[in-house]
């Protein structure tokens, strides 16, 4: 694309003096290489209903004394009647819950159907399904597709029963629609024969549909999710990350061996985030998200606190501290440990590299802070320390003194114009102790106070606010103190969420996703990486041009990242880097919206202008260009 010649040509319009900077070639400091990254966490259903590309809600019954067992999602097929029942012999101790199906008399066909996630997407593509079922049966089971709208049919699998009276079966199938549903109005759906039944009924449990997954991993995650993350380049994934980690009580903690191995053995838990998870999604399924997205892991162990304000007294903390040894010899040990032949019998012989372990979340939150500083960040740290030297330890929180080499976690979720006031915020902190902004986004509009009774702030980002992330991260990137940064939540369905904005945004339908006004700054930031940034000189102070220069040894080129926050007018920008002569070329890339309020929606197209250009530097190797009021920019030199 070819930018308009406002934005290029050297600026020669009276009045408007342009910002010079020179960058030096030497004196800055080495970058982090994981700079940009995901947070991984159970909310706004991008786990389950989201990324978890599993597309049957509710599938295994699971619930507590929090989210009680229901029959939510499922209807009846004819007049069957559906009833939740515990037996006796359970398809698993996980899994104790299941629906008996029993036909309306006389009927010949009956059985059961579900809604998906708020819908369906059926189109031409194998989808592969199982369920679990007991009675004695001696027919075929239908699982069909079908469109709610029209009633029509997409696809059928006739499968043979092998069910037995007192034994829970798996049955396998598999189904190709012959067309696209033109909508995701549509159910999944399983009948039988009742006349062939003892009496007119049987239990169900475990009743799974996936659709192609990415890189076609079974328990896979969905594909125009995962291409969304790849696209945008990410360094890093924090899991499970977030309040869903430490639990709203303390035995309602997040526990990592319960997330592990057949899905029959997940009994899924109470999120803190209103709804009962299925753990579908667990501890080797993250791992298998950061090497499918070649990303490294920051594993969250818990930390001895819960949401409620409640923490494990210091006598009482060493087996949590050992149950998080235990989580990292799982990922890391060789077969021959016992957490590593664990790992291997869930079919991961190899072991997975972990170079970064946060202790909890937020500890500095909900009264978790004493006990945090005086004695569970230190039995954690050190006992990590000891077993694994190499890794990198992370506090929760950067509101503590921490020991030489650890890092800490800062959140921050403000208005636009506090990012920006934050420019300078990193200046403060040393390399020695790295921090990783492990959850950050513009929540709420500029003049508005931030409520946190309500988490339903703006509901996606919007422009102004993404170009003020982008001025703080680029204050971040300055300093060799940054570890990462991600924007939190991370994802969230449309159809039921617990807090907006998100950087991905989406529903059943995965050609409506919505990658966000910020999605587009991290894609940019992210694949123009710094790996040494470089002191720069100018002519006038930041703001409202804020920016960052460095080099890129990989590639030898130089890199500017600029952004415009609150210009009344384009900013001319002399830029020359020491060493690059006249004549150099690069590319320029410039981000702008059609104003400050735009933002990306679901199903709606992408309102971020992306316009990329190629410069000459003139004499003196300067490079001349404009940017434009609320505009992020990157200029790459060729080398
Ligand atoms: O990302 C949403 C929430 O924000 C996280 O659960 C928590 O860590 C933070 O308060």
């Amino acid at each position: 694309m070819v930018l308009p010649k406002l934005l290029l040509l050297p600026l020669l319009a009276a009045g408007s003096a342009a910002v010079d900077i020179s960058v030096s070639s030497s004196g800055g400091n080495k970058t982090s290489n994981i700079q940009y990254g995901i947070m991984e966490e159970e909310i706004n259903h991008c786990g389950d209903g989201g990324l978890y590309a599993e597309l049957i809600r509710n599938r295994a019954f699971q619930g507590g004394s929090e989210f009680p067992s229901s029959l939510d999602a499922w209807t009846s097929v004819n007049d069957a009647t559906l009833s939740l029942k515990q037996l006796s012999n359970p398809l698993s101790s996980a899994l104790p819950n299941s629906v008996n199906v029993k036909a309306a008399k006389g009927d010949k066909e009956t059985g059961l159907a579900n809604e998906g996630w708020w819908g369906i997407d059926v189109r031409r593509q194998k989808y592969t399904g199982s369920f679990y079922v007991k009675g004695s049966y001696k027919g075929v089971f239908k699982a069909s597709l079908k469109s709610i709208t029209s009633g029509e049919t997409f696809a059928t699998a006739h499968v043979d029963s092998k069910s037995v009276e007192d034994d829970w079966v798996q049955h396998r199938f598999t189904l190709m629609p012959r067309k696209d549903a033109s909508n995701t109005n549509n159910t999944f759906s399983i009948t039988f024969d009742p006349r062939h039944t003892k009496d007119g009924s049987l239990d169900f449990n475990l009743i799974s549909l996936f659709p192609p997954t990415w890189n076609d991993r079974p328990n896979g995650l969905r594909r125009d999710l995962m291409q969304a993350m790849k696209d945008m380049g990410p360094k890093f994934l924090r899991f499970p990350g977030g309040n869903n980690l430490e639990g709203q009580t303390l035995p309602g903690r997040w526990k990592w061996n319960e997330t592990i191995g057949p899905l029959k053995d997940r009994p899924g838990r109470a999120t803190t985030w209103k709804y009962q998870e299925t753990s579908g999604l667990g501890l080797v399924e993250y791992m298998e998200w950061c090497e499918d997205l070649e990303v490294e892991p920051i594993v969250a162990v818990w930390g001895g606190f819960a949401l409620n304000g409640d923490a494990i007294p210091e006598s009482e903390l060493g087996p949590y501290v050992q149950d998080a040894l235990d989580e990292l010899e799982f990922l890391t040990g060789s077969v021959d440990t016992k957490f590593g032949a664990l790992r291997a019998k869930v079919g991961h012989p190899e072991p997975w590299k972990v170079k970064y372990v946060e202790v909890g979340n937020e500890d500095n939150l909900n009264g978790g802070l004493e006990s945090y500083k005086s004695y569970r960040f230190r039995m954690f740290h050190d006992a990590i320390k000891e077993k694994y030297p190499d890794i990198q330890i992370l506090a929760s929180t950067v509101d503590m003194t921490l020991p030489e080499k650890a890092g800490g976690d800062y959140h921050l979720y403000d208005i636009p114009d506090n990012f920006v006031s934050k420019f300078n915020f990193f200046d403060q902190y040393s390399p020695d102790n790295p921090v990783l902004l492990g959850e950050i986004a513009a929540t709420q509009f500029n003049g508005e106070d931030i409520n946190w009774d309500d988490t339903d702030f703006a509901l996606y980002p919007w422009w102004i606010g993404s170009v003020a992330e982008a001025v703080f991260m680029i204050g971040a990137e300055r300093s060799p103190a940054l570890l990462g940064t991600t924007y939190a939540p991370f994802m969230m369905n449309l159809d039921n969420y617990q807090w907006s904005p998100t950087n991905l945004a989406f529903n059943a339908d995965p050609s409506k996703t919505a990658r966000s006004t910020s999605w587009h700054i991290y894609e940019l930031f992210s694949h123009n990486h710094i790996t040494t940034t470089l002191p720069t000189k100018s002519s006038v102070d930041f703001g409202p041009l804020y920016y960052i220069a460095g080099k890129d040894e990989d590639t030898n080129s130089h890199i500017f990242k600029a952004a415009v926050y609150n210009s009344t007018a384009e900013v001319p920008v002399s830029l020359s880097f020491d060493g690059v002569k006249s004549g150099s070329t690069a590319q320029l890339t410039v981000l702008t919206a059609p104003d400050a309020y735009s933002m990306n929606e679901v199903g709606q197209r992408d309102l971020v202008d992306r316009r990329v250009e190629q410069i000459t530097a003139g004499e003196k190797g300067v490079f001349e260009f404009e940017l434009p009021d609320l505009s992020v920019a990157v200029l790459k030199t060729d080398s």
